[in-house]
C-alpha cells in the first residue's frame, strides 16, 4: 500500500510523522520474511488518534509492527501501511518497585535495567526477543515467568474509541499466550510492579535462563521462536520431534534441527513456504496424535 495522496503526505509531515516509501518488512522481522509497503513513523503518540482519523478518511489500511519478532508477513507489496512507534533512549524508569517502560522498548533490555536496579522477578523473559508491547499484547512467558503477573498499568491506544486510555492490570486478563485486549488495541506503555532482588541474585537466574536457552533454542537463526502454542499438557515441540520432522523442509523454510518448535528461514523463505511447512507439520501432528495445534506466530496475510 503506498501512500500517494499528497494533501495526506503533506499532513502527515506536519504532525511530525516520516512516511518512508516502500520498506521491506523482510528487514523488519525476525524470521526475515515479509513484503513491501509504507512505513509510518510516529515519534509522538498523541498524534495517534489524528493519523488514524487521516487513514480513516483515506480508507487507507494499516497495521501497528513492533519488534517483528513472532509476526510471519505476507509476500509481495502488502496491501496496509505499517506503523512503527520508536522508543527514545531509554525508554524505561523506576521508582520504587514501580518501572514505568515504552511498549517500544526491548523487552531483554528492560529486564537488565530493571536488573541493575534490584528490581527481579523476570529473569525468565531474559532471552525472549522483542518489545515489551508485544511481549504485553501475547502475554509473553518463559521458564516459570509471564510478563502478565507484573501488570500494574498499560497505557494504549484504543481504536474503539479512538483515545488514548490507561487501563488497570486488574481489568486485564493474562491467559497463556493470550490476553484480553482488543486486537486493535495499541500498547504505548506500561507501569510494572516489580519484587526486590539484588542484582547478584538476578543475575544468577538470568545466567541459569541463558544456558537453558542456549542449550535447546536455535538463537542464531531466524525464526519466530515457537510457530504452535503448546497444547494443554502437551508440548508441541516434544510431539513434532516424535514425528522426526526436524530439518524437515517446505523450501527454504525449515523445522530447526535443535528445537521442533521452532521454524527457522534457511534461505531465501517466502511466507508461502513457511505456511506450506506449518500446515504440513500441523496436519502431520493432527494425524498421528489427534491434536489441532494453534498457531503462536501472528499471521498477517489478507
Ligand atoms: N522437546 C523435544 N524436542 C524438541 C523440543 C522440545 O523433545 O525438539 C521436549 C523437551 O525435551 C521438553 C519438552 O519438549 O521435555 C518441552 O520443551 P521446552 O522446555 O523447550 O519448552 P517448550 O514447551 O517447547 C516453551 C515455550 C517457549 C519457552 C520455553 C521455556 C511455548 C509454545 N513455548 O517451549 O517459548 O521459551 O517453554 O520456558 O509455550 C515462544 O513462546 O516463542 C517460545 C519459544
Amino acid at each position: 500500500m503506498r501512500i500517494s495522496e499528497k494533501p495526506l503526505a503533506a499532513r502527515l509531515k506536519e504532525l511530525g510523522v516520516e512516511l518512508h516509501a516502500g520498506v521491506s518488512l523482510s528487514e523488519k522481522t525476525s524470521l526475515g520474511i515479509g513484503g513491501s509497503t509504507d512505513e509510518l513513523v510516529l515519534r509522538r503518540f498523541d498524534t495517534i488518534p489524528e493519523v488514524m482519523r487521516l487513514l480513516a478518511d483515506e480508507k487507507i489500511p494499516h497495521r501497528f509492527l513492533g519488534g517483528g519478532t513472532n509476526v510471519l508477513i505476507d509476500d509481495g507489496e502488502l496491501p496496509w501501511v505499517v506503523l512503527h512507534l520508536p522508543t527514545s533512549q531509554p525508554g524505561m524508569r523506576v521508582e520504587g518497585n514501580a518501572a514505568y517502560v515504552d511498549a517500544a522498548a526491548d523487552l531483554g533490555g528492560m529486564v537488565t535495567f530493571c536488573a541493575k536496579r534490584d528490581l527481579g522477578g523476570m529473569e525468565g523473559l531474559i532471552g525472549v526477543p522483542g518489545s515489551v508491547g508485544g511481549a504485553l499484547r501475547m502475554n509473553a512467558g518463559a521458564y516459570g515467568t509471564q510478563i502478565g503477573s507484573y501488570v500494574r498499568e498499560v497505557e494504549l491506544y484504543r481504536a474503539a474509541t479512538g483515545a488514548i486510555e490507561t487501563v488497570r492490570g486488574n481489568d486485564i486478563r493474562f491467559d497463556y499466550r493470550h490476553t484480553s485486549f482488543a486486537p486493535d488495541d495499541v500498547m504505548l506503555r506500561v507501569k510494572l510492579e516489580l519484587p526486590s532482588k539484588p542484582f547478584k541474585e538476578i543475575l544468577a537466574g538470568i545466567k541459569v535462563c541463558n544456558e537453558k536457552r542456549r542449550a535447546s533454542q536455535p538463537l542464531n537463526q531466524k525464526s519466530a521462536g515457537c510457530i504452535f502454542k503448546n497444547p494443554p499438557g502437551g508440548s508441541a515441540g516434544r510431539m513434532i520431534d516424535e514425528l522426526g520432522l526436524k530439518g524437515h523442509r517446505a523450501g527454504d523454510a525449515m523445522v530447526s534441527d535443535r528445537h521442533a518448535n521452532f521454524f527457522i528461514n534457511a534461505g531465501k523463505a517466502s511466507c508461502a513456504d513457511m505456511l506450506r511447512l506449518i500446515d504440513d507439520v500441523r496436519e502431520r501432528v493432527r494425524i498421528r496424535f489427534g491434536v489441532e495445534l494453534e498457531n503462536e506466530v501472528i499471521l498477517w496475510k489478507n
